[in-house]
C-alpha cells in the first residue's frame, strides 16, 4: 500500500467513526455538518454557524444556476443547504466513504452521489459551472494538484469556493490525515501558489476569528455546560478540553477562498 492510499483509509476511518458519534450530532443541533462554521457576533449554535460558512461561501457564486460539484460532502448537510438554490439534478456530491454517503443521500435525495475521491476525479472537461468544498482540500495530497484539475472541470467563468486550514509545519507533519506536502507558510505564499495554477481571479479572506477561533469558544462553553449539567463526567470534559486545545498551536489560518477560471 503507498503513502497516499494509507492516508486515504486513515481519513475514511476517522471521519466514519465521527459520523455515528450521536453525542457529536446533538452539538450540530441534530444536523450532519462537519465543520467549524461561520460565527457572526451573534450566533447561537454550531448548526448556525454551518450555515453561515455555506452563505460565505456561495456569496462568491452570485449567479446560482446550471451546475455544482459538492467535494468532499460530507454527511450531506451541505449538499442539502445547496438545494435552497439549486434542483436537485443540478448537484452532484463526491466523497470517500459509503457510509457517509448512505447518510447523505438520505439529507439530499435526488442529487447524485458518488464515492469518488478529489485526488482521482474522473469528470470530463468543462462539466461543472461552479464547485463547492467546505473544510476538506488541506487533505488532498495536493492542494495544488486537485486545484489544476478542478480548472480542467470548471467550464469558462466558472468558480470553485472553498475554506482551508493552514497548520505549522509541525502541524502538518504530526497529523495522520494531513501532510507537509501541503505546507504554505504565509497568506502571500498561498495566494501566490493558487495564481499560479491559471485562474483568472483568486480571492482570499482570512477568517480565522470568525471561523476556528470563534468555534473553540463556542465548543469549549458548550462542553462545560454538559458537564455543569451532568451530562458528561470531569474525565470526559478533560478529555474534550484537551483535544480541543491540543489542535490550538498547530493552526496558523482558516481560510474563505474563491477562485474563478
Ligand atoms: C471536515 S469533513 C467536511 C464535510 C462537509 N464538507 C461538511 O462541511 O460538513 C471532511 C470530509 O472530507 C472527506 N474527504 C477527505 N478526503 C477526501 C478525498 N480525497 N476525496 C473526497 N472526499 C474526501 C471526508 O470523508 C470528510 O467527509
Amino acid at each position: 500500500m503507498n503513502d497516499t492510499a494509507v492516508k486515504i483509509e486513515q481519513v475514511v476511518e476517522h471521519y466514519d467513526r465521527l459520523a455515528d458519534w450521536s453525542e457529536l450530532k446533538e452539538y450540530y443541533s441534530g444536523s450532519d455538518y462537519l465543520n467549524f462554521g461561520y460565527f457572526e457576533e451573534d450566533t447561537k449554535s454550531q448548526k448556525e454557524a454551518c450555515e453561515n460558512m455555506m452563505d460565505q461561501l456561495l456569496s462568491c457564486i452570485p449567479d446560482k444556476s446550471g451546475t455544482i460539484l459538492d467535494v468532499a460532502c460530507g454527511k450531506g448537510a451541505t449538499t442539502a443547504y445547496l438545494l435552497r438554490y439549486y434542483p436537485p439534478e443540478a448537484v452532484t456530491g463526491i466523497n470517500i466513504s459509503d457510509r457517509q454517503l448512505e447518510i447523505a443521500r438520505q439529507n439530499a435525495p435526488g442529487v447524485k452521489f458518488l464515492n469518488m475521491s478529489a485526488m482521482d476525479m474522473s469528470f470530463p472537461e468543462e462539466s461543472f459551472d461552479n464547485m463547492i468544498c467546505v473544510e476538506a482540500i488541506f487533505h488532498f495530497v495536493t492542494r495544488t494538484e486537485f486545484l489544476k484539475s478542478v480548472l480542467r472541470m470548471l467550464k469558462p467563468g466558472g468558480s470553485i469556493v472553498f475554506s482551508d486550514m493552514l497548520m505549522t509545519w509541525d502541524g502538518e507533519e504530526r497529523r495522520p490525515r494531513r501532510t507537509t506536502e501541503n505546507f504554505i507558510p504565509d497568506l502571500d505564499s498561498y495566494r501566490s501558489a493558487l495564481e499560479s495554477i491559471g485562474f483568472s481571479t483568486v480571492t482570499v479572506e482570512d477568517i480565522t476569528e470568525q471561523s476556528w477561533r470563534r468555534h473553540y469558544r463556542h465548543a469549549t462553553g458548550y462542553f462545560h455546560e454538559q458537564f455543569l449539567a451532568g451530562k458528561i463526567t470531569r474525565d470526559e470534559l478533560s478529555q474534550r478540553l484537551h483535544e480541543t486545545y491540543e489542535r490550538v498551536p498547530d493552526l496558523k489560518y482558516y481560510l474563505k477562498v474563491c477562485c474563478q477560471k
